[in-house]
C-alpha cells in the first residue's frame, strides 16, 4: 500500500506517513471517530473506483453495470438486514448527504422542518441558518429543558403543534442520552409531520443492540458509516417500504449524481462486520468505557451535562476547572489527547470558545483500551486541566500519554511499515 506514492508524490506521502504516526499512538476521544479495520482501507482503495454510474440496480444510465448491480445489491441487503429495514438506499456520500436525500425525497424549498438546535447537540443538517438546510427551508428548533438538560419532549410538542412541520428531525451530534423516538415518532404523527432519525453518531451502538433502535418509529432513517459503526467514509439512509421510490429519487437525480462504488464496497463489509460477536463485543465495551470515563471525571471535580452518558460520549462543563473548553481542548492537543471544545446546553460562551468538550470512548475502545485505561485518562484530562498554562507540567503528561498511547498502537499489520 502506498507503494507507487511513495515513488510518485514524496511531499503527499510524507503527509500521509506523519498523520500515521499521530494515529498509531495517539490518544483519540474525538466522539465522531473510529478506527476502521483494514479491509475498509483496501475496498475503499479498490478497483470500482474506476466505474461511473447512475441510477439504481436493474435500472442504470451507463453501460457495464453487471458487477455494480450484484455489489449495490449485496450493500443493501446487508443494510436491511442489520437495521431490520424495509428499504435502505447506500449512495448518500455522507451523512450530511444523506440528510440532503430525505430532504429532496419529501420536501420543496420554503416547506418547514423542525430538528435540535445546534448549540444544544443538534447538527448543522438539522436546520441551521448557516448551512443549506437553514436556508432553504423554514425551520423551527426544539432544545434541552434547562434543568434536566435532557430533550424537553413536551416542549417539542408544544412547538411541532404550533409550527405544524412537514418533517420532524430526531438525533444529534453531541447529547449523551437515549432519545425517546417512539415519542419523537408519535409527536410528528400528532402534528402531521414526517418523522426522520439521524442516528449518525449511534448507529454502531445501535447496530450492536445496546443503543434503542429508531428503526420501527420513523419513517427515515438516515446515517454516517463512520462515527461508532467505525467504517467507510459514506452515508446512507433506511426507510419504510412505502417512501422506497421517493427517497431513491430524492437520492439520484434529487440530491446526488453518481455513485461511489469503492465506498459501497466498503459500506458492504461494514454492515457486515456490524453482525458479528466482535463487533458487538466492542460496542458494549464502548458504552461501558464512556460511562468509566465520565466517573472518572466527576470524581475529579468536573460537572457533565445530564450527571452521565448513556452512549458512546460524554459532554464535560468545565467550568469548575476554570478554564474555556478551547483551553481544555488545546492543552490536550498538545499532550496528544484529541478532544473538540465543545458548548453545554445554555453556554455563555460562543461555539469557538465553549464551556465544555465532547469527549468519546469509541476509537481508543477499538484500540483495546478497558474500564482502567479511562480512570487512567481521566486523571490525564484532569491533570491538563489543572495545569493548561504551565508548559513543563505539559511537557510531563505528554510523555505519559505517549506512553500509554504506544501500549495502544493501532494495529494494521506491516500495512504501513512495509513499505
Ligand atoms: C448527527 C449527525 N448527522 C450528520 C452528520 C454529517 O455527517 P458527514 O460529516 O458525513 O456529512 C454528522 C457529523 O458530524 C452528525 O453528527
Amino acid at each position: 500500500m502506498l507503494r507507487s506514492v511513495r515513488k510518485s508524490d514524496k511531499e503527499l506521502y510524507d503527509i500521509i506517513m506523519r498523520e500515521w504516526g499521530r494515529q498509531k499512538t495517539g490518544v483519540e476521544m474525538i466522539a465522531s471517530e473510529s478506527y476502521v479495520p483494514v479491509e475498509i482501507l483496501e475496498l475503499q482503495g479498490s478497483i470500482f473506483t474506476n466505474k461511473t454510474m447512475e441510477g439504481f440496480p436493474g435500472n442504470r444510465y451507463h453501460a457495464g453495470y453487471r458487477h455494480l448491480d450484484e455489489l449495490e445489491t449485496l450493500c443493501i441487503e446487508r443494510a436491511k438486514e442489520l437495521f431490520g429495514a424495509d428499504h435502505a438506499s447506500v449512495q448518500p456520500h455522507s451523512g450530511s448527504n444523506a440528510n440532503q436525500c430525505v430532504y429532496a425525497a419529501i420536501l420543496k424549498p420554503g416547506d418547514r422542518i423542525m430538528g435540535m438546535r445546534l448549540d444544544q447537540g443538534g447538527h448543522l443538517t438539522h436546520g441551521s441558518k448557516a448551512n443549506f438546510s437553514g436556508k432553504t427551508y423554514e425551520t423551527m428548533s426544539y432544545g434541552c429543558s434547562a434543568e434536566t438538560e435532557r430533550i424537553d419532549y413536551d416542549e417539542v410538542e408544544k412547538l411541532a403543534m404550533e409550527f405544524r412541520p412537514k418533517l420532524l428531525i430526531a438525533g444529534a451530534s453531541a447529547y449523551p442520552r437515549f432519545i425517546d423516538y417512539e415519542r419523537m415518532g408519535s409527536i410528528a404523527k400528532s402534528a402531521g409531520a414526517y418523522f426522520m432519525v439521524d442516528m449518525a453518531h449511534v448507529a454502531g451502538l445501535i447496530a450492536a443492540g445496546v443503543h434503542p433502535s429508531p428503526v420501527p418509529y420513523a419513517d427515515f432513517v438516515t446515517s454516517t458509516t463512520t462515527k461508532t459503526l467505525a467504517g467507510a467514509r459514506g452515508g446512507f439512509v433506511l426507510c419504510k417500504e412505502e417512501f422506497a421510490k421517493k427517497l431513491d429519487k430524492g437520492t439520484f437525480p434529487g440530491a446526488q449524481g453518481s455513485m461511489h462504488p469503492h465506498i459501497m464496497a466498503a459500506k458492504a463489509f461494514t454492515f457486515k462486520r456490524a453482525l458479528t460477536d466482535e463487533y458487538r463485543d466492542t460496542m458494549k465495551q464502548v458504552v461501558k468505557n464512556a460511562c468509566r470515563l465520565g466517573e472518572a471525571l466527576t470524581a475529579r471535580g468536573f460537572r457533565l451535562v445530564t450527571c452521565g452518558t448513556d452512549n458512546h460520549l460524554v459532554l464535560v462543563d468545565v467550568r469548575p476547572k476554570n478554564i474555556t473548553g478551547l483551553q481544555l481542548d488545546t492543552a490536550l492537543d498538545y499532550v496528544g489527547i484529541t478532544v473538540n471544545k465543545n458548548q453545554i446546553p445554555n453556554d455563555p460562551q460562543p461555539p469557538m470558545i465553549s464551556s465544555g468538550v465532547r469527549i468519546g470512548a469509541t476509537a481508543m475502545t477499538i484500540k483495546g483500551m478497558k474500564e482502567a485505561e479511562m480512570d487512567i485518562v481521566g486523571g490525564l484530562i484532569n491533570e491538563v486541566a489543572e495545569n493548561a498554562e504551565n508548559m513543563s507540567a505539559l511537557d510531563s503528561i505528554k510523555e505519559r500519554v505517549q506512553e500509554l498511547g504506544s501500549k495502544f498502537a493501532l494495529n494494521y499489520p506491516d500495512y504501513y511499515e512495509a513499505e
